[in-house]
C-alpha cells in the first residue's frame, strides 16, 4: 500500500473526515500505530521533553530528530512521517532550512517536515515547498518560543492576537504548507481558521472543530503520573502497567520463580559444570 501524501491528507477535508495524527519516536511504536491506521505520525521535538527528559524542546537536536526519524520510518509503511525541525535548525537563513530538511528526509527518512511559526517563516516554507519539500506549519503556542511566550499558556486570547495568528495562518496556506497544528488556542478561533482555510488544521488544546486531532503519544497513554496538561486525556494507564510488570518480575526473580526450572526450557536439570584450575 502507497503511503498516504499531502494529497490525501487535503482530500480528507474536502470529504469532511476528521484526521487523527500521533507522535512516535521509535520503531515498535511506530509499527503499532501504522497498523492502527493512524495516517500522520510526527516525529515531534517533544521527543525532548517526553523520551530525552529534558524541560524544554528546545535542546533538541537535528541528529536526535534523524536517529528517531530513521527508527520510525522503518516501522511504518503506510503512515506519513513528518520530522519535526528543531529550534535554531532553519531560522538562521533559507539555505540552512533547505540543508536541515534535505538531511530530514534523506538521512531519516521523512516525508514531510514540521516547523514553527506564522508570516516570518513563509518565505522559509515557499522556499522548501518549492524544492518538493512537503511543511506541516504549527501556530499557537509555538513551544520553541515557551521563554518569549513565558510558558506553556493559551494563545491568541486577545482580539488583536487572535487576528495575527489568522493572518499567520493565512501566509502559511499561501507559502504551500499542506496541513497546519494550531497549539492551545481557543476554540472559536481554532474553528474560525479551520472555516477560513483551505487545507487541513490539526488539533492540539485547540478545542473540536479542527479536522485533525494530535497528541503526543505518552500523553494519551499515561507514560507520566505527573503530567496531565488540561488538553490531554489518558486513554491508557500505561505507567501503571509497566510498574505492575516490573514489579511482578522482580519478585519472581527475587524468590527464584522465574525464568523456573531447567525442564521447562528442554534443558538438561544437570548438576552444575565444575571448575578446575588444570588445563
Ligand atoms: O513536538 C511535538 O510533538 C509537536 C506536537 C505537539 C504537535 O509539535
Amino acid at each position: 500500500m502507497a503511503r498516504v501524501t499531502p494529497a490525501d491528507i487535503r482530500a480528507m477535508k474536502r470529504r469532511g473526515e476528521r484526521i487523527p495524527m500521533l507522535t512516535a519516536y521509535d520503531y515498535p511504536t511506530a509499527r503499532i500505530l501504522d497498523a492502527a491506521g493512524i495516517p500522520l505520525i510526527l516525529v515531534g521535538d517533544s521527543l525532548g521533553t517526553a523520551v530525552l527528559g529534558y524541560e524544554t524542546t528546545i535542546p533538541v537536536t537535528v541528529e536526535d530528530i534523524i536517529h528517531h526519524t530513521r527508527a520510525v520510518v522503518r516501522g511504518t509503511s503506510r503512515a506519513m512521517v513528518i520530522a519535526d525541525m528543531p529550534f535554531m535548525s532553519y531560522h538562521p537563513s533559507q539555505e540552512q532550512a533547505l540543508r536541515t530538511a534535505g538531511r530530514l528526509l534523506q538521512e531519516g527518512g521523512a516525508q514531510a517536515v514540521k516547523l514553527e511559526g506564522g508570516a516570518v517563516v513563509a518565505d522559509t516554507v515557499r522556499r522548501l515547498v518549492d524544492c518538493g519539500i512537503p511543511v506541516q506549519g504549527h501556530l499557537g503556542l509555538t513551544p520553541q518560543s515557551v521563554y518569549q511566550l513565558g510558558g506553556h499558556r493559551l494563545q491568541g486570547k486577545t482580539e488583536a492576537a487572535a487576528r495575527r495568528i489568522i493572518d499567520d495562518a493565512r501566509s502559511l496556506e499561501q507559502a504551500g504548507v499542506f496541513s497546519l497544528v494550531l497549539e492551545l488556542v481557543p476554540a472559536p478561533l481554532a474553528r474560525t481558521i479551520t472555516e477560513t482555510i483551505a487545507i487541513p488544521t490539526i488539533g492540539i488544546g485547540a478545542g473540536p472543530y479542527c479536522d485533525g486531532q494530535v497528541q503526543v503519544l505518552y500523553d494519551l497513554l499515561g507514560m507520566d503520573p505527573d503530567f496531565k496538561p488540561r488538553h490531554v486525556r489518558r486513554f491508557a494507564n500505561l505507567a501503571e502497567i509497566i510498574r505492575n510488570a516490573v514489579c511482578a518480575y522482580a519478585e519472581e526473580v527475587r524468590a527464584a520463580t522465574f525464568p523456573g526450572p531447567a525442564e521447562s526450557f528442554g534443558l538438561d536439570p544437570a548438576p552444575a559444570v565444575s571448575v578446575s584450575d588444570e588445563p
